[in-house]
């Protein structure tokens, strides 16, 4: 029979905290605007593959337990108001030190301090519509994908 596992976990391992793995979203601002096919291009051009990917539309609740973690910052409202107001893709990404290397890919968390060549320089309007969000670490890289994800649609 079939492992129910997915293959990215392999028979040691069933722990989802792997630095070969990171989460991503593609936010509500640059899928409104028609950028997901050209960041997702730019994701596969830059060697990432892609374990998990979906479209989803988070409900505020959603998002406030996402970003639990900013609660008590002053924008926390504004931005789970954001994340919650469209459709956004939600992503779990492999590559080589993913978690760096996807930091790398989208920029600066500011657009205005964003290098020339990165996601948020070229997709994102402001520092609350910065167009793509990724994990700071491989632990939250593990919990960030498990609260979108199931192992099952992992692949
Ligand atoms: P992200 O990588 O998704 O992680 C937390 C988000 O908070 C961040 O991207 C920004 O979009 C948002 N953020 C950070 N600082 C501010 C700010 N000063 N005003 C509004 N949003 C912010």
């Amino acid at each position: 029979m079939r492992p129910i596992r997915p293959a990215i976990f392999c028979k040691e391992e069933e722990s989802l905290i792997m630095s070969n793995l990171t989460f991503g979203i593609i936010k509500p601002d640059a899928v409104a605007k028609g950028h997901t096919g050209k960041i997702i291009d730019r994701i596969i051009g830059a060697g990432f593959t892609i374990r998990g990917m979906k479209l989803i539309h988070q409900s505020k609740r959603q998002a406030e337990g996402f970003y639990a973690v900013h609660r008590e910052r002053p924008f926390f409202g504004e931005l789970t108001e954001f994340m919650s107001s469209g459709p956004c893709v939600v992503l779990c990404l492999e590559k080589d030190n993913a978690v760096p290397a996807w930091r790398d890919l989208m920029g600066a968390t500011n657009p205005a301090e964003a290098a020339e060549g990165t996601l948020r320089k070229e997709f994102a309007g402001s520092i609350g519509e910065n167009a793509v969000h990724g994990s700071d670490s491989d632990e939250n890289a593990s919990i960030e994908i498990a609260y979108f994800f199931s192992k099952l649609e992992l692949v």
